[in-house]
This record gives C-alpha cells, structure tokens and sequence, in this order.
C-alpha cells in the first residue's frame, strides 16, 4: 500500500497528519510512505526527520499521491482540489462535513472516498482514534495559557513581604473534553476555578478536578445529555436564567474561558456583552468556540479585542498553536485508525 501524506494548504494551518514515529510504524506495516516537501514544517518535523524514518519526499502534490491508495491530511482539501485526487482514492482527514457540502460534492463527483475523522465514535474503544478529543485537550490547555499571557496579573496566591496577590478567580464555560483540561491547567497554575455545563454528568468530573460546578437548574440538565453523551440545545427558558445566573458569576471573575459547542449546529451564545462589560478591567475572555460561531457576544475569529480594558481572544485553530504535540497525537490517532 501507498501511503501519501499532504502538505496542508489551508492558511495558519500548521499542524500535519503523519510524524516520523508514525511514518516508521507505517512502513514497519509494509506500506510505502510518500510526503509532500515540507509537509511537518509548522510542526518542527523536518523534511530529513521523515526520510530518516523511511519516507519518500515528493516535490509535488501529485508526485506524493499519485498510485497512493490510501490519502492523509489534516483537513480535507477544499473543494476545488478534488479533481487533483484519481478515482477510488481514499483520503482520511478532518472533514466538518456539517458545514463543507462543497467539499463532499466534489469528492462524490471525482470519485474520491472521504473519511471524516471528526465522525468517529465518542465511545471507549475508539478513543484511540478520537481526534477531537486529541486536539481539544491541547486546546484546553493552550487556551488558560493564552489567557495568562495576556492577564496582567499573577494567578496563584502569592504572599510576600511586600504584600499578598490574590488568586485569580477562573471560569470554564462547558467541560467537555477541552473545558475539563482548562479546568486542570487553571488548577496547576493557581486560580481559583468554577465551571458549568448544561450536562448534569459534568458536574461529578468538574469536582474531581478541584473545581466548584455552578448549578443552573438540576432537573433540566439531567435531561440535557444526548444518548452519545452531547449536549442537547437548551430552552429558551432555560438559557434566559442560565444567563442570569451566569451573568452574576461572571462579573465577578477574572479570566473566562468558553468552550460550548452543539454538534452540527452554531455554538450556543453565552456571555453577552453586558457581561462582557460587567467584568473589572484587565480581565481576560478566551472563546474556543470562535469558529463555530462564539460563545461570547463580541469575540472575532482570529482576532485579540479590548472591550473597554476586557481583552477577548479569539484564536483559530488553537490545537495548532501547538503544533508539534498536536501533529503527533494526531498522526498517532490516524495509524489507530
Ligand atoms: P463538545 O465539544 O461538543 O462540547 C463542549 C461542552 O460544551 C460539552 O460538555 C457540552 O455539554 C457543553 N455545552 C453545550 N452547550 C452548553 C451550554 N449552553 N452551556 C454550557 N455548556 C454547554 O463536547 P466534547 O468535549 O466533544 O465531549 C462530548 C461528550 O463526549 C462528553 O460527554 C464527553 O465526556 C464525551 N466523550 C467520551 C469519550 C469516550 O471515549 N467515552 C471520548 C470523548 C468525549
């Protein structure tokens, strides 16, 4: 088997899907592996990494997937790339196919079988293969560390001769899979962390973390859980007093991350701008969920915005502020696979 593995092309896209550890499990397998020149960069993978491993480095796109049976990406090529693929090509990659029907109606058409790793099963014996949980565990982590970056403040308590630093106060907004490692890196650095989430099931794994759980209404989050273990989307009713009681919570705080999605539909606005305005200057807002459309009122994709002194970040791709890590879990869950 012929194994090609793509340089991405979507812009700031840093990450890649194979590393030379997984290139050498491939080619331990029997498969030949081909890989764009270039391809690991973003990554810190360097070309002679991948050839060391036993990778051939192709000048071209179509010199690295040409006879290849078997396609590997990070995201699937756009749509208008398809016709560079043959017919019965298999590429595997992360496809959002909720939001890409372009990118499925060109495959159809050239007659290119996509996998979309982001349909895996979130259940235990595909874990291993589960890259949303890879990728959103680095982004639960790298989004407290952004948020520190730019608090200008200390978030651990600090008692010293001149004087004693309060802790910061943190708040994650939905702890899934990214809301729960955001909870563990604001507990290692200090802060003083409460979370919430519409899913009563939450509530045991927050506090496992050290973390206060803010309760809205117990009855309807019990009913708030699909049988795949997401989040249903909420009534209206429930979310006017979810945002009132939130809303108090929130202006108390220091840093907030957010991290609500709902499969296959925009994320769930939570923190509105009188919120945002509510908190004290210096505080600090992360909205993970900027791609799918925000968490917060006022976030913008790819952009860092001063709301009256509340600095909103609103980074894209933030698995591939992590490159190496996240190229590595990644290429890791698609040998799995
Ligand atoms: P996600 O990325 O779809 O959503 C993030 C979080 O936002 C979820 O916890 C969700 O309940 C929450 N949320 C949605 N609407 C909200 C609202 N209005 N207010 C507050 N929070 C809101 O979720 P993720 O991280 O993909 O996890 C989904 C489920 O899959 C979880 O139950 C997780 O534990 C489970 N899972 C199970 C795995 C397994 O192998 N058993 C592997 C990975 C995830």
């Amino acid at each position: 088997m012929k194994i090609a593995v793509l340089r991405e092309t979507r812009a700031g896209e840093s990450r890649v899907a194979a590393s030379p550890e997984t290139v050498k499990k491939f080619i331990a397998l029997g498969a030949t592996v081909s890989i764009e020149r270039g391809a690991g960069e973003g990554a810190n993978f360097l070309d002679h990494a991948y050839s060391d491993a036993g990778a051939a480095i192709a000048g071209t796109l179509s010199e690295a997937t040409t006879g290849a049976d078997l396609i590997i990406g990070v995201r699937a090529p756009a749509a208008d790339a398809m016709t560079r693929f043959q017919r019965g090509q298999k590429i595997v990659a992360i496809v959002s196919p909720h939001s890409s029907a372009d990118v499925l109606q060109a495959a159809a058409s050239a007659g290119v079988d996509l996998f979309a790793m982001d349909l895996m099963p979130r259940i235990t014996r595909a874990q291993s293969m589960d890259v949303l949980s890879s990728q959103s565990n680095l982004a639960g982590y790298k989004a407290v560390i952004d948020a520190a970056a730019y608090y200008g403040r200390a978030i651990p308590m600090m008692m010293t001769a001149a004087g004693t630093i309060a802790p910061a106060k943190i708040f994650i907004m939905g702890a899934g899979v990214a809301g729960l490692q955001a909870i563990a890196t604001a507990r290692r650095l200090g802060g003083v962390v409460s979370a919430t989430d519409v899913r009563w099931a939450a509530k045991e794994q927050v506090e496992s973390l050290g973390a206060s759980f803010v309760t809205v209404d117990e009855e309807a989050m019990k009913g708030a859980e699909t049988a795949g273990g997401y989040a249903k989307e909420m009534s209206a009713d429930f979310q006017r007093r979810q945002a009132e009681f939130v809303g108090k919570h929130i202006a108390k705080q220091n840093i907030v991350v957010t991290t609500a999605l709902i499969p296959g539909r925009p994320a769930p606005r939570l923190v509105t701008e009188e919120m945002v305005r509510s908190m004290a200057p210096g505080s600090v807002i992360v909205d993970l969920a900027v791609e799918q459309g925000g968490n917060v009122a006022l976030s913008r994709r790819g952009e860092v915005i001063d709301v009256g002194g509340v600095i909103i970040i609103g980074f894209e791709n933030v698995p591939g502020r992590l490159a190496t890590d996240a190229s590595s879990l990644y290429a890791k869950n698609l040998f799995n696979f």
